[in-house]
């Protein structure tokens, strides 16, 4: 893994951003995106910059189940304010959480995956070590697939709901092998919260019980970390 150490998380999203402009010169056209707060300072910087990405296809990882495109709370809202109203994509895909058939809905996804093989996938990391919304358990050749969320992840989404009773405990989730199929991935971390997930990541076994550990295995991880973050390597 190529670790990047910056200051701050504005130092990072910049570092994120140069990511994003080199893959774009080099003819990248898909695009894995991240929701979560970690990702916004690199959305920022390209909000700000020239590139264009009306050619390009965006791939989100993961969906709440139940919440409407327009409730605040989804990422399909959250990704249209940080960064499609902004940037338009030609296409835009995220998981619907609102399908009647789940399981049809997973199938729909991986098929856009497999068609279109993601270039570049940004990613955040959760406490316990999850991407996209794998928690630690989960197989590491999943695909996209339906997911009950744990406590902490609960916990941890709770301050965006008003009501805790109103924080989604289900979603829908990219696997880990899809993630695993990218060409480079780039995971952000910042804060001293991560610092124990980010430990393990690099440092511990390649273990299902820390989904992110999995990318020991690819050829091609950038990760960018603030000091907080990395304070445990
Ligand atoms: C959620 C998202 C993840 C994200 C994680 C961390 O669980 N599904 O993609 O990485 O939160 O969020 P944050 O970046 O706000 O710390």
């Amino acid at each position: 893994m190529n670790i990047i150490i910056v200051k701050n998380a504005v130092e990072g999203g910049h570092e994120g951003y140069k990511l994003f402009a080199e893959a774009k010169k080099n003819g990248a056209h898909v695009f894995g995106l991240a929701t979560g707060s970690t990702p916004i300072t690199t959305y920022q910087e390209i909000v700000a910059s020239d590139l264009d990405f009306s050619d390009s296809i965006s791939i989100n990882l993961d969906e709440y189940v139940g919440l409407a495109a327009d409730n605040e709370q989804s990422y399909n809202y959250f990704m249209h304010k940080n960064l499609f109203n902004q940037k338009p994509f030609k296409q835009s895909y995220l998981p619907n959480g609102l399908a009647e058939d789940l399981e049809a809905e997973a199938k729909r996804y991986d098929k856009i995956i497999a068609d279109n093989p993601i270039d570049l996938q940004i990613l955040g990391i959760g406490r316990n070590g999850h991407i996209g919304f794998n928690e630690p358990g989960t197989p590491q050749d999943s695909k996209t697939h339906r997911v009950a969320l744990t406590q902490s992840t609960i916990d941890a989404n709770a301050r965006f709901f008003e009501h805790e009773e109103d924080v989604p405990k289900e979603a829908l989730s990219m696997g880990l092998a899809s993630i695993m199929q990218s060409k480079h991935i780039l995971l952000e971390a910042y804060g001293e919260d991560k610092a124990d997930a980010i430990k393990g990541m690099i440092e511990g076994p390649n273990t299902p019980d820390l989904p992110a550990s999995i990318l020991q295995g690819h050829g091609n991880v950038t990760v960018i970390l603030d000091e907080a973050a990395a304070s445990k390597l």
